[in-house]
């Protein structure tokens, strides 16, 4: 037992993989309820559990002092984003987890967009901020072209919209619908003066490339593909994700090495243009939440300042001395760090309250049985999300509850997912979707397509060059 202590940020099924993770340290936590999962690692590595408000600087502050870590650990962005990475520096504690200004990369999408045009990264799209909603949606339509408006903070994926068919639009009727929704997304970003982001539109296979730096060194995770859409097939709203597939080995059936570079690059440059904006040296994870595309080949949709969840559960199980690669990174010895990886690939299966993603009150105060031993017995990790330990039973918190993890081939963790499914119950319906790990084909047979468009570009010099059909393209 390494005798370090790590005091850990957050409450859902990522920072329940990162206690496990780190449990040769003494781990304490801070969550905003009891997390049946962190809690069990606290309890049996000696540390302790706290439980307030996980974006309240001063509040974090009071517990350092008390803990006094070794190091700490933050979860998820709104922390981050509240400046609680800040508040370990500042009293003397080392972190993992970018300072607020750093992460930036994340919060606001138009920084993001102005940052890769400034210091021209390969993999960025065009893009328009308003704060006017009206100015744009008439950009939509004077443009022509095929778009996807998005609020222009980040807000964990949600309000997404792509506008591809523009002639649908030409009538009075879907012009004024048109304008609501991107109403709609305005209110995502109430406070803020500029409302949403126009980007133009790109399709392809999407994936997740995690990159750990301590500032001066990087070292790059295993891919991961995150299934964002609330239903089976992917239908249905956009979710912060309700699975996810890591493997084989560093890589996914449809990237090949070559991307895999291209990718890491994309993201390293990143983060060294992020230090020439701020100032301050980039220290956690960055992450691009990537596509592959006939544009450009490997692309940026959005950064994460963190790690991605439910990607977070995929990567960390395979990846055998994870605590240890996150305590070298805070002390910032990331050099020394090489990755030991269970080779075969992970399938992750979110499972969610009824009423998610759309109706959360309808979701929270859901009653969950849970048989973990059975659940381990037959093969599987369960980390516990969006869920509160509220006396003897397990309570949904309205958002993803527990995330099931299983190794093998993709068919044979789907499969094993689907037993371990059996020893999970609730006295009502529960959401997930039993296709995760079951598209992979497809998935291969769209990235052929657009890696022959993207390799025809380059062979002309063309990558990343838009054309638009549109007369009006001119308008970007
Ligand atoms: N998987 C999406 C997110 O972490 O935001």
């Amino acid at each position: 037992m390494n005798e370090k202590k790590v005091l850990l940020i957050g409450d859902g099924a990522r920072e329940n993989a990162l206690a496990e993770a780190l449990s040769n340290n003494k781990v304490f936590a801070i969550s905003s309820f009891i997390n049946p999962g962190i809690k069990n690692v606290v309890e049996r590595t000696g540390g302790k559990y706290f439980v307030g408000n996980i974006n309240s600087k001063d509040f974090v502050k009071e517990i350092i002092k008390q803990v006094n870590p070794d190091f700490g650990v933050i979860g998820p962005e709104d922390p981050l984003f509240h400046g609680v990475s800040n508040a370990f520096y500042e009293e003397g504690i080392p972190v993992v987890g970018p300072i607020d200004k750093d992460a930036m990369i994340e919060k606001s999408k138009v920084w993001m967009r102005q940052l890769m045009w400034k210091y021209k990264i390969p993999g960025r799209l065009r893009f328009k901020s308003f704060s006017n909603l009206a100015e744009a949606a008439k950009f939509i339509i004077d443009y022509g072209g095929s778009v996807a408006i998005k609020p222009s903070e980040q807000v964990g994926g949600k309000g997404v919209k792509v506008v591809a068919d523009i002639q649908a639009y030409l009538s009075n009727e879907k012009r004024q619908a048109l304008s609501k929704s991107v109403d709609e997304i305005g209110k995502y970003v109430a406070d803020d003066e500029v409302k949403v982001i126009i980007e133009e539109r790109v399709d392809g296979p999407e994936y997740t490339l995690h990159v750990l730096t301590d500032g001066s060194s990087y070292l790059s995770l295993p891919l991961a593909q995150d299934y964002k859409h609330a239903y089976q097939d992917g239908i249905g709203p956009e979710t912060g994700g309700m699975g996810s597939i890591s493997g084989p080995k560093n890589l996914l059936p449809f990237i090949n090495e070559e991307e895999y570079e291209r990718s890491f690059n994309i993201v390293k440059m990143t983060a060294e243009a992020i230090e020439k904006e701020t100032g301050e040296k980039y220290k956690g994870f960055l992450s691009g939440q990537m596509m592959l595309t006939d544009l450009w080949g490997p692309t940026i949709i959005e950064y994460y300042s963190r790690l991605g969840d439910p990607e977070a559960s995929a990567i960390i199980p395979r990846i055998k001395n994870f605590g240890e690669i996150l305590e070298l990174m805070a002390e910032g010895k990331l050099s020394k760090a090489k990755i030991d990886l269970v080779e075969e690939p992970s399938v992750v299966r979110a499972i969610a309250p009824y009423g998610y993603p759309l109706n959360k009150s309808l979701a929270k105060g859901q009653k969950f049985h849970i048989d973990l031993q059975k659940i381990k017995e037959k093969g599987c990790i369960l980390y516990f999300g969006s869920i509160a330990l509220e006396g003897n039973e397990l309570i949904a918190q309205g958002s993803r509850a527990l995330e099931l993890v299983a190794f093998g081939d993709f068919d044979e963790a789907s499969k094993k997912l689907d037993e371990c499914m059996a020893y999970i119950s609730s006295d009502r319906k529960i959401i997930y979707r039993s296709d995760i790990g079951r598209t992979i084909n497809e998935m291969v047979e769209k990235a052929e397509i657009v890696r022959y468009a993207y390799k025809n570009r380059e062979k002309h010099g063309i990558l990343g060059v838009s054309a638009d059909w549109s007369p009006n393209g001119g308008l970007w």
